[in-house]
């Protein structure tokens, strides 16, 4: 049995971070080293203050507080630590390639390829190459070609590599939680003693029958395909949403009752402001390509039509709010709630609520942000351009950023003179609200939209306030 006392992950981001702290957790005779080119990502990382973490995740804080500089540290020495591990994660970023062969779907590898040469380069004796990141079916084959380079260069004397696939499920918002307790492990290799290795840590933790040995390209189509089932589910609600409110019908209501069926199933049947995180697009985009590449042409067509329809959605959901105000939003103050793709996070990568507010600054409306994780720097770069109040700043700086009618405020204390809330994210505190006394500060008549169904409509409507919630035809 190979034993791992030493394990590197390359990539300190959502999946590097919060993976590495539970393994620790989990493994106290592991010593974990989680390595980042991204300095300023690692500083934070290794902040006194657990509130500055890079990544908001609930729980993941206090096992940081539990593991670090004990057996979890966070560093920018990836050299070294290469060295030294006798497990190496890749966990880079993978996204979708921006120029070149296969732009707008293909996933952009280099970050993977100069991950497998830095690993190539300087590690020692026999080291299990894991790939933590998504990638398209045959990836394996690319690291593995680097490595086996290196182990026939003869000033590399004596190294040698396995090359494992264990892609990550875990989702944003629930990261730990997925990771303590996950539906299953998926290990995909050729190697059964590196796959047992591996076996063998998460068998600390997760049962048995819950780790699954695969072959290696089975495992990269399982996690491409897995996303693209979770996405194919959102769209096809999103796309009875819009029925719903044509045909009278309530899409909650449908949710329910397809829901119940146990071939079906319940989850993921919520209807939103559309799918959004780093994920979903661009790995079924990445299935699109394969489909294309092996000339499966009406795969490819499926597949990418529920990318086109959580476009559309997105874009209606900004369209409507212009029709309903009369028309136009120009100069009108809209409150959104909600940044973040989803709750309980801080990534905001491929969030509905980016397209939706550039939509409605780009249609003239005065738009009040607020997210309690999101800072306003990230949304100033998500939106390509910076808040109103920095006007002044930027003119007389004679600096030539882009300026949008869009401001951030960390207080709730932002209805005064609305027209409109846009309710985008399900955060726990915009279930609260009072709608009866937010409506007096607003103006009359306004309204709510409601994307994520979290106001009780019965007090938005007692508070006098026009609603609109997603997927309800029986709204006025
Ligand atoms: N975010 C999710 O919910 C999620 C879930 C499952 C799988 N995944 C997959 O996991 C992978 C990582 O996703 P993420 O969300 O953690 O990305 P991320 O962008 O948050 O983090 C990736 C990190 O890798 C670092 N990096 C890139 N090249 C490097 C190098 N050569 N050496 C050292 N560090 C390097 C970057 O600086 C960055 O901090 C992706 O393939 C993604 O598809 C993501």
């Amino acid at each position: 049995m190979i034993k791992i006392n030493n394990i590197c992950c390359i990539g300190a981001g959502y999946v590097g971070g919060p993976t590495m702290a539970v393994i620790a957790d989990k493994c106290p005779n592991i010593n974990v080293n989680v390595v980042d080119i991204d300095e300023e990502r690692i500083k934070k990382w290794n902040d006194k203050n657990l509130k500055n973490l890079p990544i908001f995740e609930p729980g993941l804080a206090e096992i940081v507080d539990r593991c670090r500089d004990i057996n979890l540290h966070f560093s920018i020495s990836v050299e070294e630590k290469i060295y030294e591990a006798d497990m190496v994660f890749i966990s880079v970023n993978t996204p979708t390639k921006k120029k070149g062969l296969g732009a707008g779907k293909a996933s952009d590898l280099r970050w993977v390829e100069e991950s497998a040469r830095q690993v190539a380069k300087f590690s020692s004796g026999h080291t299990i190459v894991v790939e933590k990141s998504t990638l398209p079916v045959r990836t394996a084959e690319v690291i593995q070609n680097i490595l086996r380079s290196a182990e026939q260069d003869n000033h590399r004397r004596g190294i040698s590599f396995d090359v494992l696939s264990n892609p990550e499920f875990l989702a944003e918002g629930t990261a730990i939680e997925d990771l303590e307790y996950p539906d299953r492990v998926l290990i995909g290799g050729d190697n059964i003693n590196a796959m047992n290795a591996l076996h063998s840590i998460y068998s600390r933790w997760v049962s048995k029958e819950k780790i699954l040995f695969t072959n290696i390209w089975s495992s990269e189509l399982a996690k491409l395909t897995a996303n693209a089932f979770l996405a194919q589910r959102i769209s096809s609600i999103n796309s009875i949403a819009a029925m719903c409110e044509a045909t009278g019908a309530d899409v909650r209501e449908v949710s329910r009752a397809i829901g119940t069926d146990s071939r079906i199933g319940s989850k993921f049947l919520d209807s939103g402001p559309g799918f959004g995180g780093s994920c979903f697009k661009k790995d079924i985009l990445n299935l699109v390509y394969l489909a294309e590449y092996f000339g499966l042409n009406e795969v490819a067509n499926f597949w990418q039509s529920v990318v086109n329809l959580n476009n559309w959605h997105q874009n209606r959901i900004s369209k409507l709010v212009v029709k309903k105000l009369f028309g136009t939003v120009t100069g009108k103050k809209i409150v959104v709630l909600g940044f973040a793709f989803k709750a309980n996070t801080n990534d905001t990568r491929e969030s509905a609520a980016i397209q939706i507010c550039k939509d409605l600054i780009d249609e003239g409306a005065d738009i009040w942000i607020h997210d309690p994780k999101v800072s306003k720097l990230q949304i100033e770069k998500d939106l390509e351009m910076a808040p109103i109040e920095q006007l002044e700043e930027i003119k007389e700086n004679k600096l030539l950023s882009k300026i949008g009618k869009w401001r951030f405020s960390k207080s709730l204390d932002i209805f005064d003179k609305a027209h409109a809330v846009l309710m985008l994210t399900e955060w726990k505190e915009y279930k609260n609200i009072d709608w009866i006394d937010i409506s007096k500060k607003m103006m009359n008549p306004a309204w709510v939209f409601d994307a994520r169904s979290i106001t009780d409509p019965s007090k938005v409507e007692s508070a006098n306030l026009n609603l609109w919630r997603v997927g309800d035809g029986t709204s006025k």
